[in-house]
């Protein structure tokens, strides 16, 4: 049986009551406006785009799409009704020590169903869309992946990093320092050789979702992938490049990255909700060939300003990650971790943990605002006690009035790793570190026994009055 697909996720969250078909809209301003709107609050529905003026033969663009729990939900193989506490959890297994199934080639698939070579392809026929007002052009690349194998190795990585679509065989990819793709790129550049490369623009949320996330260096994505599903994912290798990519995808391409062939890229509103990065040179792939299902869908993962399709989901990965990341590093009775999405889920974490000792609410903040999980462009780090919910702001912002002394409270740690879409960061091209902040607001550890009572209700005086008048009730306090 072949793998779930984009259309079994569709399908699904259809199902639920949560896609909207919308046709007609233009992709020079209305998909990215539509989207930017709906992605103002979370829980509004996934768009589907359709006859989209000037791209005939089917072709359609799904944005906003997992913008809300149930859909994130839907994406990891989760019924609707799980909680974040439930979406934690599964990360936290996934990212521990759950099985791995390496892919599997397969002879075809939906995405051979249309194949063009050489002087055939253009990839313009495809809509990328203007996402926003102020892009410096078409995004045929969001919630994308982006193939590449070490030449020394073998390994093959799957990456997220962003395409531009600029004429019928040229496309950019912009990967920052570091990244995986940009490695292997350098690698084959250093030999004076093109690197090989595929783009993948349409497929089920899970694999642009791993992609986008920090698997080891040598780790296969799609092994993890695998894991996730239950059973290995069904691949084909592209004809020019031999680069596996999945046989139930919507979209893929493929070409060759030649040493210095670079042009200008960007600016794309990006997930710290500003047009931070600027225009740039980056490298230009230049297409071979292009695949696609009919009627194929291109996923957007949209930036911007957050809560945005480019995090949001990230959040309950983040909590996960640096939950288990606390544990490892021997920081006992953490009992939640929470990524909010109005920093884009990296720059604000809250830890929650019951106090065992002196310096034990310090040294869990500490730790978080640096492991691998949290110390990328992390901003504030806020650890409270585990009587408050770490998902809650009120109730961390309550914390953070009335448990947190400025003078002793407050650890200001320069000289982090971040990025240069953090605006704040030193500088956008010689030093992209950054400052945080790492907030104890646990009540102070030697006044834990004297500290003012909380003026709430018990739990034992709120089961009496739920037992009496639970009809009276909010349905959420029944
Ligand atoms: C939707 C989405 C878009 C992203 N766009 C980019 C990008 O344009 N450039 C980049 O360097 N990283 C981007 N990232 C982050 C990388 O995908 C992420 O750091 C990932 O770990 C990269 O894969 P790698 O670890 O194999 O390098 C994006 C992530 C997501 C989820």
């Amino acid at each position: 049986m072949a793998n779930k697909d984009l259309r079994n996720f569709v399908d699904e969250i259809d199902g639920i009551g949560e896609l909207k078909r919308i046709s007609g809209a233009g992709a020079e301003e209305d998909i990215g406006g539509l989207v930017d709107i709906h992605m103002r609050d979370l829980g509004n529905p996934a768009l589907l785009f359709d006859d989209v003026p000037g791209f005939p033969g089917g072709h359609r663009v799904l944005g906003n799409i997992i913008m809300s729990r149930p859909r994130c939900a839907i994406a990891l193989g989760l019924p609707p009704e799980a909680s974040e506490a439930d979406l934690i959890a599964w990360w936290r297994h996934y990212l521990g020590d759950a099985p791995n199934h390496p892919p599997v080639e397969v002879n075809g698939g939906p995405l051979v169903e249309n194949v063009t070579e050489g002087e055939a392809v253009n990839i313009r026929t495809i809509p990328a869309p203007k996402w926003h007002e102020h892009d410096g052009g078409d995004y045929i690349g969001t919630g994308c992946m982006v193939v590449m194998r070490d030449p020394d190795s073998g390994w093959v990585n799957y990456g997220t990093y962003r395409i531009q679509s600029h004429e019928p065989r040229i496309a950019t990819v912009m990967m920052s320092p570091g990244k995986h793709g940009r490695l292997i790129m350098e690698k084959y550049h250093g030999r004076g050789e093109p690197c090989p490369v595929a783009v993948v623009a349409g497929m089920h949320p899970l694999m642009y979702m791993i992609a986008g996330f920090e698997v080891p260096y040598g780790k296969n994505e799609f092994d993890v992938v695998g894991g996730m599903l239950g059973e290995p994912v069904e691949v084909i290798n592209m004809p020019k490049t031999g680069l596996p990519v999945p046989a139930g995808a919507e979209i893929a391409f493929e070409g060759f990255i030649a040493p210095g062939d670079e042009r200008m890229e960007g600016p794309l509103g990006e997930w710290t909700g500003y047009y931070a990065g600027g225009q740039r040179p980056e490298p230009v792939i230049r297409i071979e060939t292009l695949m696609h299902r009919d009627d194929p869908i291109v996923t957007g993962a949209i930036p911007g300003m957050p809560p945005n399709d480019n995090t949001y989901y990230m959040g309950a990965y983040r909590a996960a990650a640096v939950w288990n990341q606390l544990e490892a590093a021997g920081i006992p009775e953490v009992k939640g971790v929470y990524a909010h999405e109005a920093g884009g889920s990296r720059m604000w974490l809250t830890v929650s943990i019951r106090q065992m000792y002196g310096g034990h609410s310090k040294q869990a903040g500490l730790v978080a605002s640096q492991c691998h999980g949290g110390a990328y462009a992390n901003r504030w780090t806020v650890v409270v006690d585990d009587d408050i919910d770490p998902a809650n702001m009120n109730e961390v912002v309550w914390a953070m009035c009335t448990r947190y002394d400025p003078r002793d409270d407050t650890d200001i740690v320069n000289g982090c790793w971040s990025t240069h879409l953090d605006p704040m960061c030193y500088d956008d091209d010689t030093d992209r570190r950054n400052s945080r902040v790492v907030i104890d607001a646990c009540r102070p550890f030697a006044r834990r026994d004297t500290f003012p009572a909380v003026a709430r209700s018990s739990a034992e005086l709120d089961a009496r009055i739920r037992e009496k008048f639970g009809e009276h009730l909010p349905a959420k306090y029944r």
